[in-house]
C-alpha cells in the first residue's frame, strides 16, 4: 500500500507537458471542467493525483504541481490514437452524446481501453494507503473501478462520470457494453451528473447484465450481494474564487476595454466552448445569421464574440467541425461586416482565467446552445462572473445546467426560430428582469458550488462504502 489517504484518477493531471517553440518542455493547465471542479478540493485534501500529461512517451517522475501530488501515466503514441482520440473520443464520446456524429467501433481501440485502463488501475493501487478512498473520473476510464477491486479490496472506490450516461436503446450499440458495466459496477458509489443519467445507468445494468437495480441500488448476487449505489451528483464551481477575480480592478477595466475595442456596439453576445460538436456552435452562429439577415438584430449595432478552444484536433471529426465553423464565420462575415465593424470575432485560442472573467463581463448575452452536455461549467461560470446582476444567459435544454437553471432563458438549439426568438428577447430584457434572473441563478450556485459538490460526493461514499466493511 502507499501513503495517500485520497487519490484521485483522471485521464488528465491538472497540468499538461507541452514543447515550447524552442524545444524545451514546459507544464500548462489541463484543457476542460474536470481540473477546475477538482483541484479546489485536491488543494484542501492531502491527495494524489494520477494521470496522463498529455503528450506521448515515457512518463515524467512524480511531482507537486498547483498544490497537488502528480503522478504521471504514460502512453505510446498509438496509445494515444488508440485509447485516447479513438475508443474515448471516436467511440465513446459520441456515443454517450446521443450520437451527435456516429461513434466508430474498433476491436484494436477497444484493446488499447482495456490495457489503458489496467495501467491506471495498477497505478492508483500503489499510491492509495490501507482502506483509502480512491475516486475515479470520466468515462475515459470507466474499468479502473472492478480493475482497482480485484487489486485492492480494502480501497473504498467512487466513480464520477461528468459526461452524460446515454438512454439504454443507444447504450446497446456498444459490443463491450456488459464489460463497461461490470467495469463500473467495481465502484461502491457511481455518480453521475442528472438524476436522468443515473436512471439510464440503473436501467442499463437491468437490461445488458440482467441484474436487479431499482431506484439507484444494484445488488450483486455474485459477490455476495454487494451493493452498488448509483445517484446524481450535479458538478459545479468555485463561485466564491471566480466571483472574486471578476470583482478586482484589472478584470473590470479589462471588460471595458474589450468593449470599446469591439467598438462599442449596443450589444454583446458571447460564446465560449471547446470546439466541440456536443457545443451546437454552427446552430448559434446560425441564428445570429438569420438575425442579422432579417434585420431583427442591426449589423452595426451588435457583435459576437466565439471563443471556442482547440480541441481533440487529430479526431476527424473534430477536423471536419473546424472547417464548418470557419466557412460559417466567414460567411457571415463577408455579409455582414463593414471596414469598422465586424459580426463575429471568432478565436481559435484559449485564454486564462482572468481573461476569460473580463469576457464574461463585457457580455449582454451569453449563449450556451449545447446539443448534449453532461453539466456546462461555462454556464455556471457566467453567473459566477456577474457580480453586477446583469447580463441574460441563454442556456440549452440538453444541459446538466439546465436542470439548476431555471432563471435562464431556455431553448432548444435545434428549434433556429425559437433560438432566434429567446437571443432578441434577451437582447431586450428589462435590466429589472434580467437583474431578478441573475440573482436567483447566482444563489443557486453560490449555495452548490464545487466544494459541496466534492464533499457531498464524498461524503455519500464513505457512508456506503463504510457499511461494506473490508473483504480482504
Ligand atoms: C470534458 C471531459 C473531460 C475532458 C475535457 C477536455 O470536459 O468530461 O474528461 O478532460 O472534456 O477534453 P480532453 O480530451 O482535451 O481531455
Amino acid at each position: 500500500a502507499g501513503d495517500y489517504d485520497l487519490v484521485v484518477v483522471a485521464n488528465r493531471l491538472p497540468v499538461d507537458r507541452v514543447t515550447e517553440a524552442d524545444g524545451t518542455t514546459a507544464w500548462r493547465r489541463s484543457p476542460g471542467g474536470l481540473v477546475t471542479a477538482l483541484e479546489p478540493v485536491m488543494q484542501r485534501e492531502d491527495g494524489a493525483w494520477v494521470g496522463w500529461a498529455g503528450s506521448p512517451g515515457d512518463p515524467p517522475e512524480p511531482f507537486d504541481a498547483e498544490g497537488v501530488r502528480c503522478v504521471p501515466i504514460g502512453l505510446s503514441e498509438t496509445e494515444v490514437e488508440e485509447y485516447y482520440e479513438g475508443f474515448s473520443n471516436g467511440t465513446l464520446w459520441p456515443l454517450y452524446h446521443d450520437v451527435i456524429v456516429a461513434p466508430d467501433y474498433h476491436r484494436r481501440w477497444w484493446e488499447s481501453y482495456v490495457r489503458v485502463n489496467r495501467r491506471f488501475a495498477e497505478r492508483a493501487a500503489e499510491q492509495a494507503a490501507e482502506r483509502a478512498t480512491v475516486w475515479v473520473q470520466d468515462y475515459q476510464l470507466q474499468l479502473v473501478p472492478q480493475m482497482l477491486r480485484e487489486l485492492r479490496p480494502d480501497l473504498h472506490i467512487g466513480f464520477f462520470n461528468h459526461i452524460p450516461f446515454p438512454p439504454f436503446e443507444i447504450f446497446a450499440q456498444l459490443p463491450w457494453r456488459a464489460a463497461i458495466i461490470d467495469g463500473l459496477l467495481g465502484a461502491d458509489l457511481v455518480g453521475f451528473q442528472r438524476a436522468a443519467d443515473a436512471a439510464n445507468f440503473t436501467r442499463a445494468c437491468r437490461r445488458a447484465k440482467g441484474l436487479p437495480a431499482r431506484s439507484g441500488r444494484i445488488r450483486l448476487d455474485a459477490e455476495g450481494g454487494r451493493e452498488v449505489r448509483a445517484a446524481s451528483f450535479p458538478i459545479s464551481i468555485d463561485f466564491r474564487a471566480l466571483s472574486d477575480l471578476a470583482q478586482t480592478e484589472g478584470v473590470k477595466a479589462r471588460a471595458a476595454e474589450i468593449r470599446r475595442d469591439l467598438g462599442d456596439p449596443q450589444f454583446v453576445l458571447l460564446g465560449i466552448d471547446r470546439l466541440d460538436y456536443t457545443k451546437g456552435i454552427p446552430h448559434r452562429l446560425k441564428a445570429f445569421e438569420e438575425l442579422l439577415a432579417d434585420e431583427k438584430v442591426q449589423a452595426s449595432e451588435a457583435a459576437l464574440v466565439q471563443v471556442a478552444t482547440p480541441s481533440r484536433e487529430r479526431v476527424e471529426q473534430y477536423v471536419q467541425l473546424r472547417q464548418d465553423v470557419e466557412v460559417i464565420v466567414g460567411r457571415i462575415n463577408g455579409t455582414h461586416s463593414t471596414i469598422a465593424h465586424r459580426a463575429v470575432h471568432y478565436l481559435h485560442h484559449s485564454y486564462d482565467k482572468e481573461e476569460m472573467a473580463a469576457l464574461f463581463l463585457a457580455a449582454d448575452v451569453m449563449l450556451v446552445t449545447a446539443l448534449r452536455d453532461g453539466m456546462n461549467l461555462v454556464a455556471k461560470e457566467y453567473v459566477a462572473a456577474r457580480h453586477d446582476e446583469r447580463g441574460v444567459l441563454v442556456l440549452s435544454e440538453f444541459t446538466g445546467a439546465a436542470d439548476e437553471f431555471g432563471q435562464a432563458l431556455l431553448v432548444n438549439p435545434h428549434d433556429i426560430d425559437g433560438l432566434k426568438e429567446t437571443v432578441v428577447r434577451a437582447l431586450r430584457m428589462s435590466p429589472r428582469e434580467a437583474g431578478r434572473r441573475m440573482r436567483a441563478l447566482r444563489r443557486r450556485v453560490q449555495e452548490h458550488d464545487v466544494q459541496r459538490w466534492a464533499t457531498t460526493f464524498l461524503q455519500a461514499l464513505e457512508e456506503h462504502a463504510g457499511t461494506r466493511g473490508i473483504e480482504s
